[in-house]
């Protein structure tokens, strides 16, 4: 379709939940904030995360076939979602900065301002130009507290969030 007939406000109508992603390589760890999760599939249950190019988060999924997701409190500050979204793990240790464990997959599983926690090993994975569509099937899950999750209408409208151009629901916005 032409860009220019794109109308950004019907996309913008789509709802989302608002994770941090996870990954390991080797002993390294990183994470990123993502948007673009959902559950695709039961018995076995299936995840799918929509994953930029060109981020660390990205090679180290590809290496280790695995990722975790945490699902993130509506009270989580702006700071976290800073470090986590708009900082890349090639510049700075963002696991160094928060609480977590480790999962059954190495992968960090993040406890502070998250909910519950996910992780999956990846079986199919889909380029979709920009992106990378990763399709895991959960290995494992736990609930690590009750509450609100985060939505990103909520980052969006309450919190007055942006978001950065690599997530694929940008929209130009500043
Ligand atoms: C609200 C919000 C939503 C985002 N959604 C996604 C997403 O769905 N997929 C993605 O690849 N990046 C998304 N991002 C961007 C990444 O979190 C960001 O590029 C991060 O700095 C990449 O870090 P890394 O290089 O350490 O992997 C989002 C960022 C924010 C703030």
């Amino acid at each position: 379709m032409d860009e220019s007939k794109l109308d950004n406000r019907a996309l913008m109508m789509l709802t989302y939940g608002l994770y941090v992603i996870t990954s390991h390589y080797g002993d390294k760890l990183n994470g990123l904030i993502c948007d673009a999760a959902m559950q695709v599939a039961r018995n076995p249950a299936r995840l799918a995360i929509s994953i930029n190019k060109t981020g660390l988060t990205h090679d180290y999924i590809v290496q280790s076939g695995e990722f975790a997701l945490s699902i993130l409190e509506e009270s989580t500050p702006m700071t976290f979602i800073g470090l986590f979204g708009f900082r890349s793990g090639r510049d700075i240790d963002k696991l160094s900065q928060v609480a977590f464990k480790k999962g059954v997959s190495g992968c960090p599983l993040v406890t502070e301002h998250c909910l519950a926690v996910l992780e999956a090993t990846v079986c199919q994975q889909v380029d979709v130009g920009s992106h990378t569509l990763f399709i895991g099937e959960v290995i494992s899950s736990e609930v690590l507290k009750e509450g609100t999750p985060m939505t990103y209408i909520y980052y969006r409208q309450q919190l007055k969030g942006k978001t950065p151009s690599n997530s694929p629901t940008y929209s130009g916005e500043k």
